[in-house]
């Protein structure tokens, strides 16, 4: 943990804990961003609902943490401070992945800047940048996240994402990051796919964090939920007081439903990555299925930079049944495999994502393995590929 972390304690009235450095992923999971114990006091404690809360008379604001509920929760403040000891900076939560990232993009790139996006990353951020960054003068240029890519020179931001959603292609996030400042660029690294159990850039020298909670991170396809992360004072203010003057805030109860289900994040992403190892073993058999990727499997592209940068696989996988007609009856014939868009979550689910307008083959599948059983998932899988051939 870094002394510029925000001094204000968790859960707005005790201190907390302190750092998890060095412990397992598991007690890191279970223990982050939680208070100090205290006798009769919750282990986690309850979401504080407030828009405006009591001031000091004469003091105002600067005698409490909490002044009003747009800049100050101790909801939040609780979950940002697990977030940020899972990430290894200080974090700040936003109201989606989406709103993280354009308060990214926007609070850090001006007119005449160059900001170089992911040609296969998660398809409205590059719509933001063609639609709106572009129309405010901000030079956009995308390449592939297996490369190559163009010069640095003139780009102020570098955005990774990796693995990336969909195709799950990934990218040396310290060998470019080394690249990217050389040329005085910042880099961000979404990490959305990996969570920061599998991947922690700001360690492999990224400047800043991006990402979407909602997926694998909190994965009980409940709530909505974005955050930043940094080991900069200076982009952490910077990115606070755009929070603070936009306002793109979780809500008490998500932040805390969010932070209640971290505590399970080591065990969920254990299973979900054994069941992905175990569908992949069983689509990689079969002639009807093609593509198939997952970052996992020891003859994929991806596998050796992942094997030296990843901490852990993530439990996606990506193929082609074809036609969208194929995906459609494998769809049906499935008991396990919900039709639904977004991953990461507890229920293995599927998503055609032509669909959704993303620049994908029609037949293109994204299957995000849930913690069922993986024999039941294995068969269950089978048995619609069959039935749909
Ligand atoms: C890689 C990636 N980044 C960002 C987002 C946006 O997150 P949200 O849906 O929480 O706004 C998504 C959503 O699917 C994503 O997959």
């Amino acid at each position: 943990m870094n002394d510029e972390r925000d001094p204000r304690p968790g859960d707005g009235s005790g201190a907390e804990a302190g750092s998890w450095d060095g412990y397992g992923d598991g007690t890191r999971s279970v223990h982050a961003g939680l208070p100090a114990p205290e006798p009769g006091q919750p282990f986690l404690p309850g979401p504080v609902f407030a828009a405006p809360y009591h001031l000091d008379p004469q003091a105002g604001p600067a005698a409490s943490p909490n002044g009003y509920g747009r800049p100050d929760n101790p909801t939040r403040r609780a979950l940002e401070a697990a977030i940020g000891e899972l990430e290894g900076g200080d974090c700040l939560a936003f109201s989606s992945g989406q709103a993280a990232i354009s308060a990214l993009l926007l609070a850090v790139l001006r007119p005449g800047d160059g900001v170089v996006l992911p040609t296969d990353g998660y398809f409205p951020v590059r719509a933001f940048a063609t639609e709106t960054l572009a129309q405010l003068g901000v030079r956009v240029q995308f390449a592939p996240t297996a490369g190559p890519y163009p010069s640095f020179e003139g780009v102020r931001l570098l955005l990774l994402e990796t693995p990336a959603n969909p195709g799950l292609d990934v990218c040396d996030v310290a060998e470019l990051a080394e690249r990217a400042h050389a040329s005085g660029a910042l880099v961000a690294v979404d990490n959305t796919t990996a969570t920061p159990l599998g991947q922690r850039p700001l360690d492999l020298g990224a400047d800043l964090v991006v990402a979407s909670g909602t997926k694998a991170l909190t994965g009980h396809s409940d709530l909505l939920l974005g955050y930043l992360a940094t080991r900069s004072a200076e982009l952490l203010d910077l990115l606070r007081s755009w929070r603070a003057t936009t306002g793109s805030v979780p809500g008490a109860f998500d932040a805390w439903l969010a932070h209640r289900s971290l505590a399970t994040l080591d065990l969920r992403l254990a299973r979900q990555s054994a069941n992905a190892a175990a569908v992949a073993a069983a689509l990689s058999q079969r002639a009807d299925v093609t593509g198939l990727r997952w970052p996992g499997l020891v003859d994929d592209p991806a596998y050796p930079v992942v094997s030296r940068q990843m901490r852990r696989v993530p439990g996606v996988l990506s193929f082609d049944l074809g036609d969208a007609d194929r995906v459609t009856r494998f769809l049906r014939a499935s008991r396990l495999v919900f039709a639904a868009t977004s991953f990461g979550g507890l229920h293995t689910s599927a998503d055609r994502r032509a669909q959704w307008g993303d620049d994908t083959s029609d037949g293109f599948v994204r299957l995000s393995c849930g913690v069922e059983d993986g024999a039941d998932l294995v068969a269950d899988i089978t048995a619609a590929l069959d039935a749909s051939a």
